[in-house]
């Protein structure tokens, strides 16, 4: 698929039909996103995907309000096969701009709180990103949605070691084609009317 057509054309998926997604177009669809750009080429980001019924129904449990949960038992986003949680280390980071050759960073041994910009949140929202690109140019559909629940809850259920912290999660599987609603009809704000690409000044 043309470039183009898979920005234009993504929008996030909120229905999905329950058929399985081959663990290799995950794996292909993974790989891509971890190809983003990363700070200091740091790496810093890691993926864990979930596939299993039993597990995606712990994921599920470890993330949502118990109120929707007992209410949205068959939900279009809860049928999604897989589900991916997007992972940083902030001392991946903070190590890697503590190395000799960024002695002349700005960043150089600063202190995960003295970072303007946190990199490892930019690092993981490009390979998210990507990895919403990378669904879409699959066929498949994706919802980046946030946690309902403190992330450490599913963290701990899965095994993840403390230093490691989430953004959110990305619902992927094949869209359920009955429901989904077409480009452009997505609730909410309409954009804006003022230009939001500004050139040469303000
Ligand atoms: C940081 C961020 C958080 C979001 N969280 C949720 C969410 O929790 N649940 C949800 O349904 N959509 C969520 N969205 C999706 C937005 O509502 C969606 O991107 C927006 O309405 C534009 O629609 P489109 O992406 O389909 O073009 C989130 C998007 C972003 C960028």
């Amino acid at each position: 698929m043309d470039m183009s057509d898979v920005i234009l054309n993504r929008r996030m998926t909120r229905d999905f039909s329950r058929r399985k997604i081959p663990s290799e177009i995950v794996m292909s669809v993974c790989r891509l996103a971890l190809r983003a750009p990363t700070a200091g080429n740091c790496h810093g980001v890691e993926l864990l995907t979930i596939a299993d019924d039993d597990l995606l129904a712990t994921f599920w449990k470890a993330t949502s309000d118990e109120q929707w949960l007992e209410k949205n038992t068959d939900s279009g986003v809860r049928r999604a096969p897989t589900v991916i949680v997007p992972l940083y280390c902030s001392e991946s980071y903070t190590q890697r701009y503590a190395m000799d050759d960024k002695a002349g960073s700005a960043l150089y041994k600063k202190p995960a709180a003295d970072w303007n910009v946190p990199f490892w949140l930019t690092d993981t929202s490009f390979a998210t990103m990507t990895l919403l690109l990378a669904a879409q140019d699959h066929g498949l559909g994706a919802l980046f949605f946030q946690l309902h629940r403190p992330e450490r809850v599913l963290l701990d259920a899965f095994g993840i070691p403390q230093e490691y912290k989430t953004i959110g999660a990305i619902a992927l599987g094949y869209p359920d084609e009955k429901k989904n609603v077409s480009p452009g009809t997505t609730k909410g704000l309409s954009a804006p009317s003022h230009p939001r690409i500004h050139i040469d000044h303000w």
